[in-house]
């Protein structure tokens, strides 16, 4: 898919992989509508992005409450919108007992239920469109359960099937649904506990850039088909698929230091 002059929907578009997806969209000649709580970050990100800030817009929105999507919804009327990207997400590094009810619910809400109602809400103006995207950006997380992230990788595993089905059911409309995973990248999403425990394990990290680039030729060459990234996780996913006991046996081994580094109240989250 050309990305010159096309609208994209960015949420999660001040954080660490949204910024860099941001640039790249923009130096692809895509007019933005940038998404994100915070409206001054919103408008700093557009005050920077190549070309300038002319063509791109800002939404500030609570994407958990209804009304803010529904705003959103709104704002998009107008705009022709040829792609929506749903990035915005959270992490949470904790085992299943440390976690509270409140955290659970809201990660739950975030990673998999926003996407879908976004979805949902900017279809028709999608559809109505000769050619259009949906991109949910997913994790391999979503392809691997692991220890201490299970609610996370719930939410990731739900985007993925939540994208595969929609993909299906879009088959015969202009509509492409691209379901694309990274593996650890460094961003604020991974807080410092996160950070040490890559390191510990030798846990291969992505720069944002190249996370985004990635992405951008994935769109470029219309790779549409759910894809992780990068090279052993891509693997492990699939092994996973096929043979789940020989990824237990894999991780059970990392099982120790993944909890000392979960219980570890030294370091700062
Ligand atoms: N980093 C990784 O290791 C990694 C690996 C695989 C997949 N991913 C996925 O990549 C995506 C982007 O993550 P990231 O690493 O770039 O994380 P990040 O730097 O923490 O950015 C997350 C973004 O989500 C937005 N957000 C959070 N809660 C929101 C809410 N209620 N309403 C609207 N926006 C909200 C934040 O916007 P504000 O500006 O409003 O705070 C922030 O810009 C996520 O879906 C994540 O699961 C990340």
């Amino acid at each position: 898919m050309n990305l010159l002059g096309k609208t994209v929907v960015l949420t999660g578009a001040c954080g660490g992989i949204g910024a860099c997806l941001a640039e790249e969209l923009a130096k692809a000649g895509a007019r933005l509508l940038l998404v994100g709580r915070d409206q001054r970050a919103l408008e700093r990100l557009r005050s920077i992005l190549p070309g300038g800030p002319l063509p791109h817009m800002i939404y500030v929105a609570n994407l958990c409450v209804e009304e803010d999507r529904a705003g959103l919804k709104l704002a998009c009327s107008d705009a022709q919108v040829d792609i929506l990207i749903n990035n915005a997400g959270v992490g949470e590094f904790n085992l299943l007992e440390q976690s509270s009810s409140d955290a659970i619910a809201s990660l739950l809400d975030l990673n998999l239920n926003v996407p879908i109602q976004l979805t949902r809400l900017l279809l028709p103006t999608l559809k109505s469109r000769p050619t259009a995207a949906i991109i949910n950006i997913g994790s391999a997380l979503g392809s691997i359960g692991y220890p201490a992230y299970s609610v996370y990788s719930a939410s990731k595993f739900g985007l993925r099937g939540f994208s595969e089905a929609l993909r299906r059911e879009l088959t015969d409309s202009g509509v492409r649904v691209m379901h694309f995973a990274p593996r650890a990248t460094r961003t604020p999403l991974n807080d410092s506990k996160v950070q040490a425990m890559n390191a510990a394990l030798g846990t291969a990290t992505d720069a944002p850039e190249l996370v985004a680039q990635a992405l951008l030729k994935r769109i470029r060459t219309n790779r549409w088909q759910a894809s992780v990234f990068g090279w052993p996780e891509r693997f492990y996913a699939l092994l996973n698929a096929m043979n789940p006991a020989f990824t237990d046996g894999a991780i059970e081994k990392q099982l120790p230091e993944i909890k000392r580094f979960a219980a570890d109240k030294s370091l700062p989250e």
